[in-house]
Formats: structure tokens, sequence, C-alpha cells
């Protein structure tokens, strides 16, 4: 039988973490992912539910989630560890049909469960789904420059996209509805899970102030992609700042937006 240690799934999850770690995004325990895995893909491994375990949630989950499996990085796990030891620092869970336990199929060695900020996975999963039902992948990060810049503005959407729209040609074709923005929270908390869901509804990234950021997408590459150009701009923005004489005009941003035939977040850039 294939070992799911040999998955694309944990190759995919332990070459993005390994990266995240050298970009120096995730220091220590920063940072967790968490990835939907299709029932039938986890047949070719598990032909049937054998579970080891169970955990419990905590919080009940969207019916939309219900007997669904995850791949997710464990609690107080290093991103640097998981390519040497995946099943360590991993686990597969199935979210049961009530809401409440998740079954764990395999990983978490050593008596491991799901990281602390899987109430905003979950609920982020199912706000996505909800609009995008080929999300597969949520992300949580701690870049650098994205949280400086968080610092140093305002706690308002539309202030933070047109920022980062206005510093990197990038940034609107890549995130053209903008980003969400919560204001400083406690971190781990279902209230936490419930503020980033709801902006989910609308972005696929949320800026958490003083934290860090959240993306989503189809596959790794989607919600990576996402994050990167978000630091890359933010970083641009904090080198820049007070010294900028080019900043992009808005009929830049505007033409972007035609030539890409965009649907560009309300309330950002003035059409003349
Ligand atoms: P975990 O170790 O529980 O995943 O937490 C890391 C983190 O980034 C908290 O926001
Ligand atoms: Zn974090």
């Amino acid at each position: 039988m294939k070992q799911f240690i040999d998955s694309k799934f944990v190759k995919e999850i332990s070459e993005i973490t390994s990266n995240m770690y050298r970009l120096g995004w995730d220091e220590r325990n920063g940072g967790n992912i968490s990835y939907l895995i299709d029932e039938e893909d986890v047949r070719e491994y598990f032909p049937k539910d054998v579970f080891i375990r169970d955990i419990d949630l905590q919080f009940t989950a969207d019916e939309i989630v219900r007997n669904k499996y995850f791949l997710v990085t464990g609690t107080g796990k290093y991103f640097k560890n998981i390519i040497k030891d995946p099943e360590t620092n991993l686990g597969l869970v199935k979210i049961d049909k009530n809401g409440q336990t998740a079954h764990l199929l395999w990983g978490y060695r050593e008596g491991g469960k799901m990281t602390s900020e899987f109430p905003s996975h979950l609920m982020s999963h199912a706000a996505r789904l909800k609009v995008n039902p080929n999300n597969r992948i949520i992300m949580h990060t701690h870049p650098t420059y994205t949280i400086c810049m968080g610092t140093c503005i305002p706690t308002d959407e539309v202030i933070f996209t047109k920022k980062l729209w206005k510093s990197n040609t990038e940034a609107v074709v890549v995130f053209p509805e903008g980003i969400g923005v919560l204001p400083c929270m406690v971190c781990g908390t279902i209230e936490i899970g419930k503020a980033t869901a709801e902006k989910m509804e609308n972005f696929r990234l949320v800026s958490w102030t003083n934290h860090g950021i959240y993306g989503a997408g189809d596959n790794i590459d989607d919600a990576f992609g996402l994050i990167e150009t978000v630091e890359k701009t933010a970083q641009i923005y904090m080198l820049t700042l007070g010294h900028v004489v080019n900043e992009i005009p808005d009929e830049v941003i505007l033409g972007l937006a035609k030539l890409w035939n965009l649907k560009i977040m309300p309330g950002v850039i003035e059409e003349k």
C-alpha cells in the first residue's frame, strides 16, 4: 500500500514550510497551514478510516467542513523541522459528522495536535468553500514587512489595500479584491476565528495587525503567491517610506484593471 508520508500532500507542505522558514517568516513555531484533501485522494493511502485517537475541537465546525479530511501543521511545531520529520509535525484529521471532534488518521506522533489556530483555519475554509468550492488551502504566517506595514498605518482595509496597490504594479493584478484587515486581537481564539472567516467571505487575504497574515487558495502555490506578493509589496513600501517620488498613478492601476478585466475593490481608487 502507498504510504501517506510519500504523498504529494506531505511533500508540498514540507517543501513550502521549509521555504517559508528560510524567508524568515516563521520563527520558532510561528505559522500554520491546513490542506483540505478530497476523500478519493485519502483513499489511495487509507482504504478505510482507521483512527489513531480523537482530538476535541472545542468548537463546532461548520457543516461544510464536516466529514472532510485536513492535513494540518501541529501546534508548537517548528516549520523548519517539518521536512525532517513530517509524521511528528503534521497530522491528517477527519472532522466528525457533528463537527466537534477531529479523528486522527496519521501523524502527530508523540501526542501532538492541530495548530492552536485551527478554529481560524476551519472557519476560513468554510467561508472560502461557500464562495469557491475549489479552495483547498488556508495558510498563516508572520512575514516581517507585512507586520511592519500594518504597524505603521491605520487599521483600515481601504488604506492598506491602496498603499499596496500604489507601491507595486503587480499588487492590484494579484489581489484585485484587496486585503481584509483585523485589528490586533488575542490569537488562537474562537473570536479571531470568526472575525477572520467573516473577512474571508470577501477576501483571500486577511492581515492580523501586529501578528501576521492569512491567505487562502486552490493550492499551495495560490495561497503562497498571494502572501508572497503582499510581503514583497510591503517590503517596497517600508523601504521607500518617507522617500517616495514616483508613486503608482491611479490611472495606471485603473489601466491594469482594464487590461486584465479585473473587478477591483470599490472605494480604493477614484474612477475619473
Ligand atoms: P501554533 O504553534 O499553535 O500553530 O501557533 C503558531 C502561530 O502562528 C500562532 O498564531
Ligand atoms: Zn501566528
